[in-house]
């Protein structure tokens, strides 16, 4: 008995990890260990020899069980602190900057612009950059040879010697989404729409790519009224205070009357600030939709009428955030993009009353 004793508490100090040490336990105590088995016997002893070999038994087995236990204790603390030791990490590094980008002024503007008109009840509408030159300039009552024509400076697609279908064109403005969205939705309707546009023009205003904001409104009764006090509502909001707009008498094909609109700026040491002072700055071209326009779309103009407009988004963007180089916005130049970027979660500042 002596012999277990000294092999199990033996090989119990000796086991170097947990599955090792499982292995002893089965090896004594468990079903068909050899103190299991030892106990066993006890059945067949006299009871003199059962009274003492059977304390002392039990005596061994408890010693093994505890040894077990302890040294089970000891090997997990051990290894916990193995652990402990390899996994160490040093949470006060500084962590691995991963680049990040910025919202583009333009994407910025963009987004406060939809809201503001959002919350005026304008819905977004869409259209293709490459327009045919029905949607970009007939439906709007600018015919073939009409002077508008040549003024845009517009980009046709190439075609085929041979290929005689009526030409595309990259749209010159966001106006043919006026006529597609009467097509398709019919009157009353309250959109804008903003997109890229393209012209063939390159100086420190002009790139040959840019966007605009499209706005229109069709309804039995809208007026002038309606679109001063929605553009005025639409520059204070934007501008975060109140701007007074200043409408001068002008022509667009597909407006009648047209009105180019002015908003009232200061200009101080070159710099420009939008609702103070008493300068004025064009802005967007606008009036009350031609009938023939209203009919291209599909709407009765004897009973319904409409007013529209189109802004620049870049120009709007260049006010507001002080931004001098229109070429810039299209540069992807980096130190120019954190610069003047947004960060993702900047929430559009806007406030309409
Ligand atoms: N489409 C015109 C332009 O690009 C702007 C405009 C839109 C004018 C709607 C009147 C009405 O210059």
């Amino acid at each position: 008995m002596d012999d277990l004793r000294a092999k199990y508490l033996g090989l119990i100090a000796d086991a170097a990890d947990e599955a090792a040490l499982e292995d002893v336990r089965l090896a004594a105590i468990g079903k068909k260990g050899e103190v299991s088995l030892a106990m066993r016997q006890l059945g067949r002893m006299t009871p003199e020899e059962r009274q003492q070999a059977g304390p002392r038994l039990n005596a061994m087995r408890d010693e093994i069980a505890s040894a077990l236990t302890a040294r089970k204790a000891a090997l997990s603390d051990a290894a916990l602190e193995a652990r402990l030791r390899d996994e160490w990490l040093d949470v006060t590094l500084p962590g691995r900057q991963r680049p990040r980008g910025t919202v583009h002024p333009v994407s910025q503007v963009w987004e406060e612009m939809t809201a503001i008109f959002a919350d005026m009840g304008f819905s977004v509408a869409e259209g293709p950059q490459i327009e045919s030159d029905w949607y970009n300039f007939d439906a709007l009552n600018i015919p073939d040879h009409h002077p508008a024509r040549g003024e845009m400076d517009t980009f046709y697609m190439a075609r085929d010697a041979g290929d005689n279908r009526p030409p595309h064109v990259l749209r010159t403005h966001t106006s043919p989404v006026q006529i597609r969205s009467m097509r398709e939705h019919g009157a009353p309707l309250r959109i804008i729409c903003p997109g890229r546009v393209y012209r063939a023009d390159y100086d420190q205003t002009h790139t040959p790519m840019f966007h605009q904001v499209e706005g229109l409104a069709v309804d039995r009764d809208i007026s002038m009224a309606n679109l001063k006090w929605v553009l005025e509502e639409f520059f204070t909001a934007f501008f975060g205070r109140e701007v007074k707009t200043r409408f001068r008498a002008s022509h667009f094909p597909f407006t009648e009357p047209s009105a180019e609109v002015d908003i009232q700026c200061a200009w101080t040491d070159g710099q420009v600030r939008v609702g103070e002072g008493d300068d004025w700055l064009e802005v967007l071209g606008s009036g009350m939709v031609h009938p023939k326009v209203l009919e291209a779309g599909g709407i009765d103009p004897t009973q319904w009428q409409g007013f529209a407009f189109g802004m620049g988004i870049d120009r709007l963007a260049m006010l507001k955030y002080g931004i001098p180089d229109l070429r810039a916005f299209f540069d992807a130049d980096l130190r120019w993009l954190r610069h003047y970027g947004f960060a993702a979660l900047d929430v559009p500042a806007v406030h309409v009353g």
